[in-house]
């Protein structure tokens, strides 16, 4: 099916679209790119390891071959603190090699883009394809202007999303997964890509228009009960957590008053959201485990759970504690990863000179 077909025009549509690509790439492994990416601003925790790594893995280990950018620039749009940016790196890449991504397979690479000047050189073509009002009404950006709590915003925060098209683009991704937020800047991408093609090579189009694939991840609440799983917000579980820590956690874990344990997501989130992560550890439906603790209570419930989420994470905490010995493979998987993606964006970068008529 050809791009320009494709109906991305509501979310509905998108989630329907991603089902078809999921269906195609089981098929089809090797005719797609998958090109993913996390700011480093910290170690990952279990939100992000069942919200989104598990799906990377599961792409990875179908065979498509997969570039995972660490957006370090990307840091310093809604903060002024860069103290630690080469540490999150690091262990962002623990943190990715334990879930499971296998960085040494050939088609899997792991790069912080501050180390590929040819793809951030695809930046400035790219920022003359789009204009400032639609950079101005990005509805990410705007949240993101909001939760900074800055009252002087730089010009990287508004063109963040165009230097995003370029991680995209510079090996001509073609499947992006993301969730919801990520969907405003998947979309100017594909502008970005259909209107170079279109202004200086419509004979022989250069960039594909990348796709999103939504996972069907499921939402991962904070254990206090508050929308969303954060570090800053100390109610996460790291997955570099030991097995006490994880334990006093999940006791401090928010419940509520009533006794008999049922899986209620609207009426009873906080007690859901505990349940669901105990279906997520154990593969097994939240509505069995409940019945199963009914009169158990609150004090059961965090019992399981920390007995399930301990033995789920177990194998991947030892591959972490390993790692984290290893530092000289971490830095080596970084390196090769960075001189594969150069080789992709010195490629492109030559192409996109001669579509643009300054090759000399
Ligand atoms: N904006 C993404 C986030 O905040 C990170 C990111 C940077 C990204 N470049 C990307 C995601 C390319 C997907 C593709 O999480």
């Amino acid at each position: 099916m050809k791009n320009e077909q494709l109906d991305y025009g509501t979310f509905e549509a998108t989630l329907e679209r991603s089902k078809m690509l999921e269906q195609e790439l089981q098929k089809h492994p090797e005719k797609y790119k998958v090109l993913t990416g996390d700011r480093p601003t910290g170690r990952l925790h279990i939100g992000h390891l069942f919200g989104s790594i598990q799906n990377r893995v599961n792409l990875h280990r179908m065979g498509v071959p997969t570039f995972i950018v660490i957006a370090d620039y990307q840091v310093l749009t809604d903060r002024d603190t860069f103290d630690n940016i080469s540490e999150n790196i690091k262990q962002l890449t623990i943190d990715y090699l334990a879930a499971g991504i296998d960085a040494n397979d050939g088609k899997t690479f792991i790069f912080p883009h501050s180390h590929v000047p040819e793809l951030n050189q695809l930046l400035l073509p790219f920022l003359t394809l789009v204009t400032n009002a639609e950079l101005d009404r990005n509805p990410t950006v705007k949240e993101e202007i909001i939760a900074s709590g800055q009252k002087r915003i730089n010009a990287g925060m508004y063109t963040y999303p165009v230097h995003q098209a370029a991680d995209i683009l510079f090996c001509k991704g073609s499947v992006v997964p993301v969730g919801k937020d990520q969907l405003p800047h998947l979309e100017l991408t594909r502008t970005i890509a259909r209107r170079f093609n279109d202004k200086f090579a419509n004979k022989k189009p250069v960039f594909p228009e990348p796709q999103p694939l939504l996972s069907p991840a499921p939402i991962i609440l904070g254990l206090d009960g508050s929308q969303k799983m954060s570090k800053s917000r100390n109610n996460a579980v790291m997955l570099s957590a030991d097995e006490d820590e994880t334990a006093k956690l999940i006791k401090k874990a928010k419940t509520d008053a009533e006794r008999n344990i049922s899986y209620d997501p609207v009426n009873r989130p906080e007690v859901a959201n505990l349940l669901l992560l105990i279906s997520l550890s154990t593969g097994r439906a939240p509505e069995k485990i409940a019945e199963e603790i009914g009169e158990g209570g609150a004090g059961q419930l965090k019992r399981v759970l920390t007995e399930s989420l301990n033995e789920y994470l177990r194998p991947l905490r030892t591959r972490r504690r390993e790692l984290e010995q290893n530092l000289d493979f971490v830095r080596d998987t970084l390196r090769s990863g960075i001189a594969s993606a150069r080789e992709e964006a010195v490629k492109t970068l030559e192409e996109v000179r001669e579509a643009m008529n300054m090759t000399i």
